[in-house]
């Protein structure tokens, strides 16, 4: 199993691209299965958990054609990827597949609204919490769906001449549980209004595509969403969105370590309020043509307290990363996770680089430290294994970071974006 080395105490700086965002290309793929026209996304990250949901697409008939990766000016890469499902060959997503990755289970929304059913194994527990699926069954069933569970698979049918356009209001937000509901609407008879619906940029992303392909969704990035269903959806070419969690995770990362970097392809404007922390926190963060200019200072780094929320609020996603920032803030800080009630395996992994946390239910208080030093330490989710790497390249001396497999699901070429701004990190494969 591979691991990552890092010689922590350099500054960064230099130039690092952003890539495509996971957690927008992961819905994108999936609703290449509302159509038998192809689908074209640009701007693919090359990842596991989208190599893996190519992998899972496939097993429902979807042709992918990927276009060789070319470099850029600026060391980024991108992909091109062509998605057509002619016909879909299988609508059961099984347990060994779905248990890999959650987001797989999210074909049971276009499996339902093309197919008319659909049989779909439930996700199964995570390493950050319970997760369950009760807010995807109660919107399917507003929809006219028939969900019935057997044997640890959703059993979903859609009535006779398809799903049928509902107000429907959830009763806590859901992103993934915002993106099915916009698939399966689209091509439901009448019309879907959601309430409370997710208004990540992902799901705004997801839509733009839906209207490209022929949908009529309105309203996406507020929490009513209109969606008028239309009879079929044809292809279309997308362009995938920056991922703004790894924007700011590496804003972060410099932040720690001092520096001056400028994160290119990507836009502020996807993260306000993670960049007003770490501005807080005491790095200057300002918009520059085509990214994002962060300057830090190192040693100077500021207490603030964040409280984690669906967006605009601060991202759960950047939670572990903002805590490893503020292990060597100033004073004392408190980091509050309320999306996911066991989000803190970063804690005591953080704790053996020597920073001082202690746990109260959903809080963490993080006492600042002067200095860290490097030590062994496993990664346990993937934002929680990043959190470390930057640890580590704050820290005194070499750190290890096992169970890099984690890191790989959602971070491209982690260590040669890291390297290339004077950073000493090497992936070593046993
Ligand atoms: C998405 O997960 C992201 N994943 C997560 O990123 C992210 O942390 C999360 O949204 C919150 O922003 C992808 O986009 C692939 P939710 P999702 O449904 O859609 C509860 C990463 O590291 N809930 O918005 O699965 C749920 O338990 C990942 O990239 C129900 O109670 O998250 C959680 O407490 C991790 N019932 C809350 O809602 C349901 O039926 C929000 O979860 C569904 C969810």
């Amino acid at each position: 199993m591979d691991r990552i080395r890092i010689v922590g105490g350099n500054a960064l700086n230099g130039i690092i691209p952003i890539s495509g965002a996971k957690n927008a290309a992961l819905p994108l793929m999936i609703a290449s299965l509302l159509t038998s026209d192809t689908l074209t996304l640009e701007n693919v990250p090359h990842l596991a958990d989208v190599e893996g949901l190519i992998r899972i697409l496939g097993n429902h008939g979807v042709d992918i054609a990927v276009n060789g990766r070319r470099e850029h000016q600026d060391g980024s890469y991108s992909r091109t990827v062509h998605f057509t499902c002619r016909t879909v060959a299988d609508t059961t997503a099984p347990y060994e597949l779905v248990s890999k990755m959650r987001a797989s289970f999210w074909v049971i929304g276009p499996l339902l609204a093309r197919e008319g059913q659909a049989r779909v194994s439930l996700p199964g527990g995570c390493a950050i919490g319970t997760r369950p699926v009760d807010l995807f069954i109660e919107g399917l069933t507003a929809l006219g769906a028939e969900m019935e569970i057997d044997g640890g698979y959703i059993n979903a049918k859609a009535p006779k001449g398809g799903l049928i356009g509902a107000r429907y209001t959830f009763p806590k937000v859901s992103v993934g549980a915002t993106h099915v509901m916009l698939m399966a609407a689209s091509l439901a008879r009448g019309t879907t209004v959601i309430g409370n619906a997710a208004r990540e940029p992902e799901v705004v992303d997801l839509a733009n595509c839906l209207n490209a392909m022929g949908a009529k969704i309105s309203g996406a990035g507020t929490s009513t969403i209109t969606i008028e269903g239309v009879t079929s959806l044809s292809g279309a070419r997308h362009r995938v969105l920056p991922d703004r969690i790894e924007t700011g995770t590496y804003a972060m990362a410099v932040a720690m370590t001092g520096g001056d970097v400028t994160l290119s392809g990507t836009d502020i404007s996807l993260l306000d309020t993670a960049i007003e922390a770490i501005r807080r926190a005491g790095a200057e963060v300002s918009a520059v043509e085509g990214g994002i200019r962060v300057i830090g200072h190192g040693d100077a780094i500021r207490p603030v307290d964040i409280v984690t929320e669906p967006f605009p609020g601060f991202p759960t996603d950047l939670q572990a990363q903002f805590m490893g920032l503020m292990t060597r803030a100033n004073g004392i800080s408190h980091v509050t996770e309320t999306i996911f009630e066991n989000r803190f395996m970063h804690v005591q992994e953080l704790a053996r680089l020597g920073a001082k946390i202690t746990l109260s239910g959903q809080t963490a208080r993080i006492e600042g430290v002067t200095r860290l030093r490097g030590a062994p330490v496993m990664a346990t989710d993937l934002r929680a294994s990043v959190s470390l790497v930057i640890g580590g390249l704050a820290a005194e001396g070499e750190t290890m970071v096992s169970r890099v497999y984690h890191l790989d699901r959602g971070f491209e070429r982690l260590e040669e974006k890291l390297t290339r701004c004077g950073a000493i990190v090497e992936r070593i494969s046993d």
